[in-house]
Parts: C-alpha cells; sequence; structure tokens
C-alpha cells in the first residue's frame, strides 16, 4: 500500500489488515508514535489524519490511504521546532515522557481548530489523554503558551 507520511509519499509491503501504528513503528520505523493501551483509551499512539488526531492503534492501515498523516516527527520543519513542541520544551512538563509525542500531536490539532482557547477548553480538548505520571497541571500550561506563541 501507499502512504502519504509527514508530506512524502512512501511504499509498505502489509500483511492481513494491521493498525496504522504498527506500520508507522514497524515498517516506517517512526517511533515517536507510542503503544500504551491498544484499546483508543490512552492517547499515547495518536497522530493526525487530514488534521484530525485519531487513535493509530485501533485505525486499520489502509483507510489512511489517500490521506494526509503527520506524526511527530513530521511536526517539526526545516530543523525548527513546532510552537508547541518549543513550549513543551521550555515549561518541560513530562517525567518518563510516554504521553508526549499523544499529547503534543492532540494539541496541534486542537490549537488549528481553536487558536486562543481557555485553560477550561484546554483541559476539554485533551481529555482523550492520559498521564501516568500525571503532570496534568504542566501539560495545560505548555498547551496555553504555545497558543500564546502561536498567536
Ligand atoms: S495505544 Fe492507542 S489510544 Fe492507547
Ligand atoms: S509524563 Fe509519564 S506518562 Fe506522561
Amino acid at each position: 500500500m501507499k502512504i502519504n507520511i509527514n508530506g512524502k509519499e512512501r511504499t509498505v509491503q502489509v500483511d492481513g489488515n494491521p493498525m496504522l501504528l504498527e506500520v508507522i513503528r514497524e515498517q516506517l520505523e517512526l517511533t515517536g508514535t507510542k503503544y500504551g493501551c491498544g484499546e483508543a483509551v490512552c492517547g499515547a499512539c495518536r497522530v493526525m489524519i487530514n488534521g484530525n488526531p485519531v487513535p493509530s492503534c485501533i485505525t486499520p492501515a489502509v483507510s489512511a490511504q489517500g490521506k494526509s498523516v503527520v506524526t511527530i516527527e513530521g511536526l517539526e520543519q526545516e530543523g525548527k521546532l513546532h510552537p508547541v513542541q518549543q513550549a513543551f520544551l521550555e515549561v518541560d512538563p513530562f517525567q518518563c515522557g510516554y504521553c508526549a509525542s499523544g499529547m503534543i500531536v492532540t494539541a496541534v490539532a486542537f490549537l488549528e481548530r481553536n487558536p486562543a482557547p481557555t485553560r477550561e477548553e484546554i483541559v476539554d480538548a485533551m481529555n482523550g489523554n492520559i498521564c501516568r505520571c500525571c503532570t496534568y497541571p504542566q501539560l495545560v500550561e505548555a498547551i496555553y503558551q504555545a497558543s500564546k506563541k502561536l498567536a
């Protein structure tokens, strides 16, 4: 199958009906996207498909054909971090960091739809992303700071 990932058209051989996460990590070797629950509950595996954050653990890879897939690796442009990535670096909300790529991808998609959110709107938008280190206040702060940078 062909897949457009991070702006590049790639061709991968697939057996059966693999989930997008498997193709991204094991065939395309983009390991920034993480496997957490495998049940669309934790948000660790989120990538953007046509700008929407989706759980790649339950998304059949074939359903992404003909669409634009963006992973955490695709957010940086010409050596420059995305403003959301930069804000996360500065606020430094993570402990283990396992939730980071799903959080950042979800935040990027959210801020594209709502560039000037309140903190309450950020909490609502990030509801589907679980951080088992419980760094939620700092995560909200990082996204709030990112919205200021984007403005
Ligand atoms: S691994 Fe996909 S949502 Fe948890
Ligand atoms: S920082 Fe450890 S899961 Fe979020």
